[in-house]
């Protein structure tokens, strides 16, 4: 396969495995890239992005910049607390006057889940979804599977465990479709109350004690608590969370084996890990980090090749 099935990137359920490998493929020639003194490519020297941000982001939005950079693309930002969407102007109307000065593609971080679908019917742009609520987060996805290729040699056959709060996380279900499309064996762990009932339709299982649950793993991905998605308590106190699915060193060196820990970022230190495992050897959150810009940059790269001037 030379090209994407698709031509916006909504979610990782939209893609199919052949998708993944071509993404991958083309994010090792980046990596290269990335990591040479001159790390720009004339790729994309006649295309436009605007990067809409209508939820904070520090990463996810750095990342996009400067893959778009890295790429030689114009690149345009938008950030909703700085913008007439606070006088009342609508989604369709917001990006159609952007896309009125000649923009290509759409990067857009959004509250509401399926923003990024409904966008890609009504605006002639490639669109790739940055995160929608509590849908989807496709490009984190790829590049946490990307990581994890990267560290044990491949994603297929690895029993990845997902931590936290499940049923807020955009990280958790792209994760979750990325990783069993890849054949990985994928268990979540977290309060009852955060483990969505249709999880296990998913063809994942679940585990309510964490210490068992990293006995099983080769990967542990240790997500945020959601709190700003959040309007009831859905545990006690965070003190609680922490000493019932927090990750400390004492734990991690009990296990039996050397396992890999993620987590996406911000981290909320000594909530869901505590600082020396988030800064151990074993930890790979700033190889995700160096990654995102690469597997950013192949998304970009491949959509860009279908777009039609
Ligand atoms: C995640 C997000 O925004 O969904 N962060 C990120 O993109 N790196 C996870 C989170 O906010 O906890």
């Amino acid at each position: 396969m030379s090209e994407l099935s698709v031509n916006h990137l909504l979610g990782i359920k939209y893609l199919k495995k052949e998708d993944i490998d071509l993404i991958f493929k083309t994010a090792d020639h980046f990596k290269e890239v990335i990591n040479r003194p001159i790390k720009k490519v004339p790729s994309l020297r006649d295309i436009t992005i605007a990067n809409l941000f209508f939820e904070n982001s520090t990463r996810t939005r750095l990342s996009f910049e400067l893959a778009e950079k890295r790429l030689s693309a114009d690149v345009i930002n938008f950030s909703a607390a700085s913008s007439s969407v606070k006088k009342g102007e609508t989604l369709i109307d917001t990006v159609n006057n952007i896309l009125a000065m000649k923009v290509d593609m759409v990067v857009m971080r959004h509250p509401n889940p399926g923003a990024g679908i409904f966008l890609s019917k009504h605006v002639d742009a490639s669109i790739i979804n940055a995160g929608d609520g509590t849908h989807e987060h496709p490009t984190q996805a790829l590049l946490d599977s990307y990581s994890i290729r990267e560290k044990l040699g491949e994603v297929k056959g690895k029993k990845v465990l997902i931590v936290g709060d499940i049923k807020h996380s955009r990280v958790a279900l792209s994760n979750i479709f990325a990783l069993k499309m890849q054949g990985a064996e994928v268990k979540v762990c977290g309060p009852k109350t955060l483990i969505p009932k249709y999880i296990e339709s998913l063809g994942v299982s679940v585990e309510t004690n964490l210490v068992k649950a990293l006995e099983w793993c080769d990967v542990a991905n240790m997500l945020r608590v959601q709190n700003e998605r959040m309007e009831i308590s859905y545990f006690p106190t965070t003190r609680e969370y922490t000493q019932q699915f927090g990750l400390n060193k004492q734990i991690l060196d009990s296990l039996n084996k050397q396992i890999v820990v993620m987590h996406p970022g911000p981290i909320n230190r000594g909530v869901e890990i505590t600082s020396d495992v988030a800064d151990s050897k074993q930890a790979i959150i700033l190889d995700q980090v160096q990654n995102g810009v690469a597997v950013r940059m192949a998304v970009i790269y491949l959509l860009a090749s279908k777009i039609n001037r």
